[in-house]
């Protein structure tokens, strides 16, 4: 397993998420299916990655003030997530709040790829990565059915 990988392919579905959510044609009640996969896919995403990929980022002087800053983005696109989860998605304001979240995670995923990857590979060991990408997997999977769900979830009923 390969911790960068995992990382860019859950960025990649993050993305296809975010993309079929902007198709204006699709009614509110698909809209809300989907936000409701982006949301379980991006929080359990981000749970794992701040316990296993930042907390080592963090201890290290060379990369803790740029995983500070990641911390601070999943904190921000937690509360954007939250807003669009209260906001009607059938109106002009929900759009807005999805194109801000949009740049928000391209910037995130951008950064994190790119400055934050660096980082670790000049700080971890294959060996220390191949542990990560285990301990990573079994956090997402972890957290994935104690998350807290989306207010929209209840709307929406099964499915
Ligand atoms: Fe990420
Ligand atoms: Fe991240």
């Amino acid at each position: 397993m390969d911790l960068y990988q995992i990382i860019r392919d859950d960025h990649r579905t993050v993305r296809d998420e975010l993309k079929a959510l902007s198709d204006k044609t699709q009614p509110a009640r698909a809209k809300e299916r989907v936000f409701l996969k982006l949301w379980r896919i991006l929080m359990s995403h981000n749970l794992a990655e701040e316990k296993v990929f930042y907390t080592p980022l963090l201890e290290n002087d060379s990369s803790k003030d740029a995983a500070s800053e990641a911390l601070e983005e999943h904190r921000v696109a937690r509360t954007v997530m939250k807003e669009i989860d209260t906001t009607p998605p059938d109106g002009g304001q929900w759009s807005a709040k999805l194109t801000v979240l949009r740049e928000l995670l391209e910037h995130h995923f951008h950064e994190e790829e790119g400055t934050l990857f660096d980082h670790a590979r000049s700080l971890f060991s294959d060996e220390q990565t191949q542990q990560m990408a285990k301990d990573f997997m079994t956090e997402k999977h972890r957290a994935a059915p104690s998350l807290e769900m989306p207010a929209m979830a209840g709307h929406s009923g099964k499915g």
